[in-house]
């Protein structure tokens, strides 16, 4: 995220921009004061290698309701800003957008009470949002890929390849839990990058009822034909064909008890959300952060906020609550059992 606001604040000063950072995420929208920087060239200078977000990020409850909304309204308007480029999940998106279309609202209960002037009112008749997807869950639709994912892939890979270590030593099987969320992305992705024997996911439950047998006659046949080492990848919001979770304590305990395999979990947690960035996601950032002044140049009050995303390797930009809606309606396909739609929906090259 860091060289997103990199790119954000280089390319805005470069094409005659004010350009501001919120710190710490909507909170910082609300508390105003000191968390609304003005930025200069050199605020980011550094930025492109340091994983995270140096301006920080908090959950904000305060700015779920019209008063916290109300308020960060009003700091915005007394710093002068009118334009917000957003970068995160679904969530942080869908609250901006909502922000926007009540704006005009906004607004003028703050010139009714006198918290503006009416100078001010007309100035800031409206607001422009752009969204940038910042997950390393890859679980927006609309887009190919979120910036920190391929990151959060790589720290995946360099786990797996070190467990692999004592994995072959002691011919030991491992069973590793991914993070996700709901999607299974870096589950799926870290089971071909690394060559795991088998893989759980939310999007596609493996067949049938029997899924411990399924699992069980595959590892068997992997061992059979002379591999040391067995890895498991559950993503954490594996299910099974019922939607019950699969959790990766239960296939450890499956392993041991029908292969007699000396089996350990590994949960990688945190450490698939930090360290250095990758060079694909710094690229990513930097090239969408860059799209995204440019939408902020181009929007007009009746366009609706876009949301830069990735297809076919080319930069795109479309609606942005399309995009989230397709995000939800995942996980509806899912509650409904209806996989196959799932899968489409995520990744359609994967749907088969
Ligand atoms: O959405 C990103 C993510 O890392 C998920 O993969 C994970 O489930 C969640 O956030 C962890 O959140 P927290 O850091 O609040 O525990």
């Amino acid at each position: 995220m860091n060289a997103a606001v990199r790119a954000v604040v280089r390319y805005g000063i470069s094409k005659g921009c004010d350009v501001y950072a919120i710190y710490e995420g909507y909170q910082g929208l609300v508390d105003g004061g000191d968390c609304i920087r003005k930025m200069d060239w050199k605020s980011v200078r550094g930025w492109l290698s340091i994983g995270g977000t140096t301006i920080g990020t908090a959950r904000c409850m305060p700015f779920k309701t019209r008063e916290g909304r109300l308020q960060a309204a009003e700091n915005l308007v007394k710093k002068g800003i009118d334009s917000l480029i957003v970068c995160g999940g679904d969530g942080s998106l869908t609250g901006a957008d909502v922000f926007r279309s009540e704006w005009g609202g906004l607004i003028d209960e703050l010139q009714q009470s006198g918290r503006i002037t009416a100078e001010e009112a007309d100035a800031y008749q409206h607001l422009t949002i752009v969204g940038l997807v910042g997950s390393i869950d890859n679980d927006m639709a609309s887009t190919d890929i979120t910036i920190g994912a391929v990151t959060s892939l790589h720290r995946i890979c360099e786990s797996v390849d070190s467990i692999n270590t004592t994995a072959l030593s002691h011919s030991r099987a491992f069973v590793i839990e991914v993070m996700g969320r709901h999607c299974g992305w870096l589950a799926l992705m870290a089971g071909i990058a690394t060559g795991a024997d088998f893989v759980f996911i939310p999007e596609r439950p493996p067949p049938g009822d029997d899924w411990e047998t399924a699992m069980c006659d595959v590892t068997h046949r992997h061992r059979e034909l002379g591999k040391r080492k067995t890895v498991i990848i559950v993503a954490e919001g594996a299910i099974d064909r019922s939607l019950n979770p699969i959790k990766a304590k239960h296939i450890k305990n499956i392993l041991t008890d029908r292969l007699g395999l000396d089996t350990r979990v590994t949960t990688l947690g945190h450490t698939q959300r930090g360290g250095s960035p990758a060079a694909f996601d710094r690229i990513l950032a930097t090239i969408q952060g860059v799209d995204a002044v440019e939408a902020v140049l181009r929007a007009t009050p009746e366009t609706p906020s876009p949301l830069i995303g990735m297809s076919s390797n080319k930069v795109t930009s479309g609606p942005l609550m399309k995009a989230v809606e397709l995000t939800h309606e995942v996980a509806k396909a899912i509650s409904e059992k209806n996989f196959a739609r799932a899968m489409e929906l995520r990744d359609p090259q994967f749907a088969e």
